[in-house]
């Protein structure tokens, strides 16, 4: 097959290197000439664990290419994939459609035969009707196949989600557009993923669903956890004691400072957006939206609790600043505003964190970054642990005591067990335990 891939960011990268990583033959399309010419070069144009080696073997093998000219990209191929960003519109909440939009104008300008245009960017329920009415004013005598194929891939874990998914979403109102899917998809779906097809609206309503039940999920087992800390039970036990039952399921109950990252935060305010456009208020949603939003600056309040109520003056070292591990990215990352909580409050931050610092720098001001863990810890009046990075896990714990002024550990993440930093003379501080 041959498949043509708009947009090269996250979602259309990852999903054009797996598809040619297949055995497709895949070219990738970007209008910005820059980040053509540094992939072209080998380079990523984001940090996603076994990427750039992917890239590189399809690139040497002659499936995948990089380019910005889009016409000659979809001229002859069979599926042409819209993986463009669909930011938050500024304003008023809805997701901004326009990059999706101009993408489907231009590939009706150059479509040659039939192909099967497909949405894989979140985009809201009515997408791909409208992307079909804008492909046919540009090319009144086309046959071609529009379809929804919302993705669900994991930043950090992203290759292994293409290619072992849970299941292959399909929205699609014609037999010839499905069977073509079917054909792209053909090498996971004989790895035993199972495929939904499904109608386009459907489609485009399941990748919010999902996303927004995953974000309820975390906001339960959050304020589960406020709960615990009043009562004085464990929030790791009670997951794991709801978790081993199958309807609930274990995944996505860990309690922690609260969602951030590229797609809870925008996904669930556009599905509030679309709810109110059809007069189906989603309450639930408005209220793991607010409590989340809300959650974040309390986990700065936190930690100043931990200190004394006062931290004016103080230095604090914060580890961990992306939204999760194995990613730079820093969107809506709760680091974001336990930081700003302790700078208004007059305390000096430190932080270290393996990939997010160059991100960091763009959203915070004021903060002293550092090398390594223990630079960052070295002289602090406290040690506030944000983001589950693997090497934070098993830190020398007599030497952090050492560094610190006082032995003061906050941990967001509950990846410490309260007795061993006990036993370590630390005064510890957790997330509903
Ligand atoms: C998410 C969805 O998982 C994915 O299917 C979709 O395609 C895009 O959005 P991602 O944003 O990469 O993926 O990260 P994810 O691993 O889902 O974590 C999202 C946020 O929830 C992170 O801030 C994470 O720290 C937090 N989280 C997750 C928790 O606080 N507790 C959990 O139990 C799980």
């Amino acid at each position: 097959m041959r498949i043509t891939m708009i947009g090269s960011g996250y979602v259309g990268l990852v999903s054009g290197t797996c598809f040619a990583d297949f055995g497709h033959d895949v070219v990738c399309v970007d209008k910005d000439k820059g980040k053509i010419d540094r992939l072209l070069a080998g380079k990523m144009p984001i940090y996603e664990p076994g990427l750039e080696d992917l890239v590189a073997r399809n690139v040497a093998a002659g499936r995948l290419k990089f380019t910005t000219d889009l016409k000659e990209a979809v001229a002859g191929a069979d599926a042409i994939f819209i993986g463009v960003g669909t930011p938050t519109r500024r304003g008023d909440g809805h997701a901004d459609l326009s990059y999706v939009f101009g993408a489907a104008r231009e590939i009706g300008e150059a479509l040659t035969g039939y192909a099967v245009i497909v949405t894989k960017s979140t985009v809201p329920v009515g997408t791909g009707d409208e992307v079909e009415r804008i492909i046919r004013e540009a090319a009144p005598n086309a046959e071609f196949g529009v379809v929804s194929n919302p993705e669900f891939l994991r930043e950090g874990a992203a290759i292994d989600d293409f290619k072992r998914p849970d299941r292959i979403v399909i929205g699609s109102g014609d037999d010839r557009a499905t069977e073509v899917m079917r054909q792209v998809y053909r090498p996971l779906y004989l790895n035993a993923a199972p495929i939904l097809v499904t109608a386009r609206r459907t489609a485009e309503l399941i990748k919010y669903a999902g996303n927004a039940f995953l974000a309820t999920k975390i906001t339960f087992i959050n304020e589960i956890a406020d709960l615990c800390e009043k009562v004085g039970a464990d929030v790791k036990d009670v997951s794991r004691g709801i978790g081993l039952d199958n309807r609930i399921g274990s995944k996505f109950l860990h309690a922690g400072p609260g969602y951030g990252g590229s797609c809870f935060p925008k996904d669930t305010l556009a599905l509030l957006k679309t709810s109110q456009d059809y007069d189906a208020p989603q309450r639930i949603v408005e209220a793991v939206v607010a409590v989340n939003d809300n959650r974040k600056r309390a986990m700065g309040r936190k930690i100043i609790h931990a200190m004394g109520d006062d931290v004016r003056g103080k230095t604090i070292a914060v580890l961990g600043l992306t939204f999760k591990p194995n990613t730079d990215d820093m969107r809506d990352s709760p680091a974001i505003a336990v930081i700003q909580a302790l700078q208004d409050a007059g305390a000096k931050v430190k932080a270290f964190d393996p990939e997010g610092v160059e991100q960091a720098k763009l959203v915070l001001d004021n903060v002293e970054y550092c090398d390594g863990p223990y630079q960052a810890i070295e002289g602090a009046d406290a040690l506030a642990i944000v983001t589950e990075w693997d090497e934070f896990r098993a830190l020398d714990l007599p030497r952090v005591k050492s560094l610190l002024k006082a032995p003061i550990l906050i941990d967001l993440r509950n990846i410490y067990t309260p007795a061993e930093v006990k036993a370590a003379g630390f005064q510890y501080t957790s997330i509903g335990r």
